[in-house]
């Protein structure tokens, strides 16, 4: 796309006088003609000068809007306030209805988080996850693909797998144990040869969608769209971190007594930081927030750490860097917010990821996974307690204020209220919101 103008360029050098294009770059293509024809150049030459640098101007700007546009922008989150923007509506927070439809138009239909690659390192391993009503069984198989199934058995359709994690060789059913491999397919019946017609063929485990975005696993149960598509957004967005290689050190679960719109509103703001999370303000102001997305399904940006090296308790580095970490990026932890169910925050050290599972408009269940360095593990500057610990604390505090919002919002007194310019990602997030269910 490039080669073009600079073949043209060539052409031009090749007939104007180099003193010409040196002395008189910035004047006047009037003055220019009067210049150049001084220099003994034909009329013609002078208009296919003049029409030539004029056409390589515009692509230089060209080239230069196509830099900008490109490049990560971060906006102050102030600067992206929609001025107007008010909460949600009560029945958003506390109506059945809106919850089953919730279900149905948003966990049913988009690509959720269920968890990360390492959790399946090794052929054979697998958990069961819970999506929009239904349990699915992910694993990876025997030729190392991560793959999902439906827990849900051919034969009069018993639930295949209780636990909630471990490692087959077959997955077998509790029941009549008709035994399925780990690529979905039907491989044992018992006397089920006797039944005229019956081929093995016709009863593998239904399969569900699923996509690797990352090294994090994500399944649709629709017939949807392409992960890679939808995910466009963020293409090469975390290169910068090795966010496939990295490994949980810790999950800790979290049930909270609030609505989960109102888990993603609270992670989408720090105004409410100098109150609610005296030790975090301490370390990353709460207004020093840039947003590079800050429309759509994914929204968020950095925040600086002002003081000590990360989010700790001690203020220190607890592992080693989680990617190829240049200049200010040891200075920023990144927060993003993936729409409908995971909230991505990746700090110098370490990332933490918070998966949402709505089990009730006021409630909501909350996986939350500290991931390192895969190398970190065995050394002795490995620290994992001081994120944990740090971030554990910061959780409660604010899946606190969320229970306290979700008890005052359930009034009869609550009404919309509104957003302050410092909330303009809890808004964009609101908007991002009523686009599916409404
Ligand atoms: S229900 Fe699964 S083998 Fe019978
Ligand atoms: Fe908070």
């Amino acid at each position: 796309m490039h080669t073009a103008p600079d073949q043209f360029n060539g052409g031009t050098r090749a007939v104007v006088p180099q003193i010409l294009r040196r002395r008189h770059r910035g004047t006047a293509p009037i003055y220019r003609f009067k210049i150049a024809r001084q220099s003994g150049l034909s009329d013609s030459a002078l208009v296919l000068l003049t029409l030539q640098k004029r056409r390589s101007k515009l692509i230089r700007e060209k080239e230069t809007r196509m830099q900008t546009t490109t490049a990560p922008a971060f906006r102050k989150t102030a600067e992206t306030f929609a001025a107007g923007a008010k909460t949600l509506e009560q029945k958003y927070f506390i109506s059945s209805e809106i919850f089953a439809q919730e279900q149905e138009k948003i966990f049913s239909k988009k690509w959720v988080l269920v968890g990360h690659q390492s959790q399946v390192a090794k052929p054979g391993d697998y958990f069961v996850q819970e999506v929009a009503g239904e349990s699915l069984i992910a694993l990876r198989d025997k030729d190392g693909r991560v793959r999902s199934f439906y827990n849900v058995c051919r034969h009069r359709g018993t639930r295949l797998r209780e636990g909630r994690n471990g490692h087959l060789s077959a997955i077998q059913c509790p029941y009549h144990a008709w035994t399925y491999g780990l690529d979905g397919r039907l491989i044992g019946a018992p006397h089920m040869d006797d039944v005229e017609g019956f081929d093995k063929a016709d009863y593998s485990l239904h399969a569900v969608n699923l996509a690797l975005w990352e090294g994090f696993i994500f399944v649709n149960l629709a017939d949807g769209c392409l992960l890679e598509k939808v995910f466009a957004p963020l293409s090469g967005r975390f290169s910068h971190c090795y966010l496939p290689k990295l490994r949980s050190a810790k999950r800790i679960e979290y049930d909270v007594r609030a609505n989960w719109k109102l888990i993603f509103e609270n992670y989408s703001e720090c105004y409410h930081c100098p109150g609610v999370h005296p030790a975090l303000s301490k370390l990353t102001p709460y207004d020093s927030a840039e947003n590079d997305l800050c429309e759509g399904p994914f929204l968020g940006g950095f925040m600086r750490i002002a003081k000590g090296n990360s989010l700790t308790m001690t203020g220190n580095s607890c592992a080693l860097p989680v990617g190829d970490i240049k200049g200010e990026g040891h200075n920023r932890v990144f927060y993003y917010s993936i729409f409908p169910n995971m909230l991505l925050s990746m700090h110098p050290d370490y990332v933490m990821v918070h998966q949402l599972w709505p089990k009730s408009p006021e409630r909501t269940l909350i996986f939350c996974d500290w991931f390192f360095h895969p190398e970190a593990f065995d050394r002795t500057d490995f620290h994992p307690d001081d994120a944990i610990e740090f971030w554990d604390m910061t959780n409660r505090q604010d899946w606190h204020v969320c229970e306290l919002s979700q008890q005052g919002i359930a009034s009869r007194a609550y009404r919309p209220g509104p957003y302050s310019p410092r909330e303009s990602i809890p808004a964009a997030w609101d908007r991002e919101y009523l686009r599916h269910v409404e």
